[in-house]
């Protein structure tokens, strides 16, 4: 069944492959030009592109280990001094590339769709037919996900393999093979270390799950606990000894840790993530407009964060942010989730979902946070969302919100119809299927309770005027709408977090009281 569905869906991407491409298109072209064209400890210094390496040395492994077939297919594209080369191709072989490396993310979702066949979770109303079955549900919702469409396959991005590996490491961690797990895991840190974010989880998870021994008479067993510890430890160590070792030998340990924690950055990216402080930027604004109209002293605004440029905004009301409470609040959101996972040992589903909200809180309230993260949450909630109707109607809300969220990645006018397209059929399938997951279970009863309540759904259809909005915007149709060009991004980010916070704190709170899916599982 996955090699159906990822051989479908390939072709779709392939159909995409001469579609608009963003800067991210040249940072990857110029680390492969970097990787093969220089030597080791160059990767991390030279700066003739502005578009230095900042991922970990896997991923820089990763582009070496593609620009070996990339010098068969058009070695001009291996100059660094090439800057902006994107000949056809170029294009073509970046483009298969990512196609190709997306088969991580199919053996991802198969260990994940194998697990749901081999633990009937639930069973599904529609068992025998098998593409109705939630394993099927789930890789259709991962393989074919829109957000990854838009983000690897268009705007260019390499999230496919890495989602993968977050995915086979998921897999032998429900399977109880956590060192395998942690394996996984540490290969990932050591290809994009966004994913540190979820890293307290395997922490906890592991420590209570794993190390945690108990001897015969009940007591806690120290030598036994900590030689777990010790293997983990390991694992991870030398994985990351492997990855960052050759750097090391070099002595520029600091220098690709530098490059890795830009912490000059600001608070929000460009185009602010639809998150916590979307909210706390506007009320900062409505602040400012209200405080002129009553007079208060207000200081000179120095630059607008709606500018468009990567820098640090000062807030004029509200106290300015900084990278410090930002993680402060990012950890203390985290707390009570650990907290739950630390003290209900023993369910592995209870790992997949702290994950989720971790990845949410970090989300919700990081420093410098981009848009294409919310895909961290959005891509294991693809699984949880079969297995549980409660998990399934926060995923709908928080894909709703979070790939609407995209769009403004995909800004040139043509790409309007692809991005309404990818995003309108995977809604409508994600719609379709979990409703037929879920449906009553009562043969006689012809009613379905939907999966959105009514306040829900009109969330859901403001989403439309949303769109509309975007194509006045493009087309300028409309005098003031064309005069506050930043109008809709700020209108984007705003609507589309409500969705976020919303779906991501009730996913949390269903999490923290004693879980409603733990009742339901016995009825299955
Ligand atoms: C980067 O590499 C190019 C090409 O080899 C070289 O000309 C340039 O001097 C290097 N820049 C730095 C900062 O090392």
């Amino acid at each position: 069944m996955w090699w159906k569905i990822f051989g479908l869906v390939s072709c779709i991407k392939l159909l995409l492959m001469e579609a608009y491409k963003s800067t991210d298109f040249e940072v990857h072209r110029n680390w492969l030009a970097m990787t093969h064209s220089l030597p080791l400890n160059q990767w991390y210094v030279n700066d003739t592109s502005i578009w230095t390496l900042d991922y970990p040395p896997f991923f820089a492994w990763f582009e070496y280990f593609w620009s070996l077939a990339a010098r068969l297919v058009d070695p001009e594209m291996l100059l660094v001094s090439n800057l902006n080369y994107d000949s056809r191709a170029t294009v073509f072989f970046q483009r298969s590339t990512v196609i190709i490396s997306d088969i991580v993310l199919a053996l991802g979702a198969k260990k994940l769709s194998h697990y749901l066949c081999a633990h009937p979770l639930r069973k599904s109303s529609n068992q025998n037919h098998k593409w109705f079955s939630p394993s099927t549900v789930f890789l259709c919702l991962s393989l074919c996900n829109a957000g990854l469409l838009m983000v690897d396959h268009v705007h260019f991005q390499y999230n496919g393999i890495l989602t993968g590996l977050l995915f086979l490491s998921i897999g032998e961690i429900l399977e109880g093979n956590h060192e395998l797990g942690a394996f996984y895991f540490s290969v990932l840190l050591n290809m994009k270390h966004i994913y540190l974010y979820v890293a307290p989880v395997y922490g906890v998870y592991l420590l209570r799950n794993h190390c945690w021994i108990e001897g015969k008479n009940g007591a806690f067993d120290v030598k036994k606990s900590l030689s777990k510890v010790g293997r983990l430890g390991t694992i991870f160590l030398l994985t990351t000894l492997v990855s960052f070792g050759p750097f090391i030998v070099h002595g520029q340990l600091f220098v690709v840790l530098r490059r890795l924690f830009p912490f000059k950055r600001g608070l929000c990216h460009s185009y602010w993530a639809p998150n916590f402080w979307v909210l706390y930027n506007i009320a900062d604004k409505v602040l400012v407009i209200l405080g002129r109209r009553l007079g208060w002293p207000l200081k000179e605004i120095r630059g607008s964060m709606t500018a468009g440029l990567v820098q640090e905004y000062p807030h004029t009301v509200l106290p300015s942010v900084t990278p410090g409470i930002t993680l402060l609040l990012t950890v203390a959101s985290m707390m009570p989730c650990l907290w739950k996972l630390w003290s209900h040992p023993g369910n592995p589903l209870h790992f997949v979902r702290s994950l989720i909200i971790c990845a949410g809180c970090s989300f919700l309230f990081g420093w410098h946070v981009h848009e294409k993260a919310i895909l961290i949450v959005i891509l294991p909630l693809c699984f949880m969302a079969v297995l549980w109707r409660a998990e399934a109607e926060c995923f709908l809300v928080v894909s709703l919100s979070g790939l609407y969220s995209l769009f403004p990645l995909l800004y040139p006018p043509e790409m309007l119809f692809v991005k309404a397209v990818l995003y309108l059929v995977f809604i409508s399938y994600s719609f379709n299927s979990l409703q037929n997951l879920f449906r009553s279970r009562h043969p006689n009863s012809s009613f379905q309770f939907p999966l959105l309540n009514s306040f829900e759904t009109i969330y859901a259809f403001g989403f439309s005027f949303l769109f509309v909005f975007e194509i006045v915007q493009l087309h300028k149709l409309s005098r003031l709408v064309s005069a506050y060009p930043f109008l809709y991004l700020m209108a984007t980010s705003f609507y589309c977090s409500l969705g976020i916070i919303y779906g991501i704190s009730r996913y949390y709170w269903n999490f923290l009281k004693t879980a409603p899916w733990k009742r339901k599982q016995k009825v299955f």
